[in-house]
């Protein structure tokens, strides 16, 4: 008897350490009321996992990696559903659950508010293992969308903050409130928010499975772009399950152009196809692109990504520097002494400030 006891107990200790739980910061731009959101939070609570959200209180697509702060210290209007009423604090918890939190600004300045006032003054500086951007609404599909997209630049903030990120995004892209989620549906599956949440859940588990315990869940500097397709639960069942396929960002996808109107005389975006943003130059190109894996089959995509935009060694990138020559030294990274800015005083990031591109 006391053998199958042990033998029970280290069988649940075997399965503990295959699950095991994470801490983990969630973003997006749609914000912190966003159905997909919040369906997300609630599968990985429920494995376990610690989980913290900070997100914009109001609808910040299209941000990229802006980061901006808001200068009220009030919301000067109710949040997004009407959440969090006006005169609220522009930095708050969310009125039913102390772990989401909203802030008045862009994914990318939530993303810097957590790791440096709501991490280390409301959770013990506790470290993160994981940033979860999304479920977005809307898919985010190639280059172009890595520098628009708000859910994007919320998540390679964080990669730059030295922690693994990947941002997900789905091809349903009305945006709801998670007290708008339909428990019944045409086709008998879940609301699509709900699959797009389980699917996003699905990947982030095979990527803590798939890796060592206590190694890093992606190397330092990279990042996963995760996207899935349209969901027809609500009208049938033609795509409710699909499959992940390997992709990379280029092939396929999309850049604007600004088409004019005559009679207005207003430009919008429309969407155009170029060779520049669809030219292979890093990475795998045997893999296809993104945006027609998820439009034109009922699949998701999953490209890894690095935050580190240099052109490759090669006879292309040797071209250019020589024609830049003399005018352009070169100097090697040994003899040009850059300060850290981890070891600048206060002072010192004060001077430095007109380095910084905005
Ligand atoms: C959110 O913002 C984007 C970009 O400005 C806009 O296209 C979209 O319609 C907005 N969504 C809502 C629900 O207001
Ligand atoms: C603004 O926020 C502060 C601090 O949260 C609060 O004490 C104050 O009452 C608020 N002011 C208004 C006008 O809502
Ligand atoms: C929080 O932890 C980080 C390292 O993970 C450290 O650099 C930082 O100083 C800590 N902040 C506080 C307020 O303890
Ligand atoms: C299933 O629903 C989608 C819209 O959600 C529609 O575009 C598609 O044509 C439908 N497919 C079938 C087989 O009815
Ligand atoms: C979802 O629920 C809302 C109200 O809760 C309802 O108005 C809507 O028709 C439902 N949509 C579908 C596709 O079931
Ligand atoms: C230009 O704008 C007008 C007014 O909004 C609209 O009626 C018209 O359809 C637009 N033309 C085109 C070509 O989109």
């Amino acid at each position: 008897m006391k053998l199958v006891g042990l033998f029970t107990a280290l069988a649940a200790a075997l399965l503990c350490t295959e699950s095991a739980a994470i801490s983990i910061l969630m973003g997006n731009d749609d914000g912190f009321g966003s159905a997909q959101l919040r369906e997300f939070y609630r599968l990985l609570k429920a494995d376990g996992h610690e989980v913290l959200v900070v997100a914009p209180v109001d609808n910040q697509s299209g941000q990229g990696g802006r980061s901006v702060f808001t200068a009220s210290r009030n919301l000067t209007t109710a949040s997004e559903f009407n959440l969090v009423p006006a005169g609220s604090p522009s930095l708050g918890r969310d009125p039913t659950d102390p772990d989401i939190w909203y802030y008045n600004g862009t994914p990318a300045a939530c993303t810097f508010v957590a790791l440096d006032f709501v991490l280390p003054r409301y959770y013990g500086n506790r470290t993160i293992d994981l940033y979860v951007g999304g479920p977005n609404y809307g898919t985010n599909l190639g280059g172009f969308l890595y520098t628009l997209s708000g859910t994007m630049g919320g998540t390679y903030a964080a990669i730059g903050r030295d922690i693994p990120g990947i941002a997900f995004s789905g091809g349903n892209s009305e945006q709801r409130s998670y007290t708008w989620i339909n428990a019944t549906t045409a086709s008998g599956s879940p609301d699509p928010a709900t699959i797009h949440a389980e699917l996003s859940f699905k990947l982030v588990k095979q990527l803590i499975d798939g890796t060592p315990t206590g190694q890093r869940l992606l190397p330092l500097g990279y990042g996963i772009n995760v996207n899935t397709p349209f969901i027809t639960s609500f009208t049938n069942d033609s795509c409710v399950d699909p499959p992940f396929v390997q992709t990379r960002f280029t092939g396929g996808s999309f850049t604007d152009i600004a088409v004019y109107n005559e009679t207005t005389g207003l430009f919008k975006y429309g969407n155009f196809i170029a060779e520049g943003v669809n030219r292979c130059i890093n990475g795998d190109c045997s893999l296809p692109g993104e945006l027609p894996v998820v439009d034109d089959s009922c699949s998701g995509s999953v490209s890894v990504f690095t935050i580190d935009y240099d052109a490759p060694l090669g006879p292309e990138q040797g071209g250019v520097r020589a024609a830049l020559s003399p005018l352009v030294h070169f100097e090697s990274r040994d003899r040009m002494s850059v300060k850290a800015r981890n070891g600048l005083s206060k002072e010192d990031l004060e001077a430095s400030r007109p380095l910084r591109h905005e």
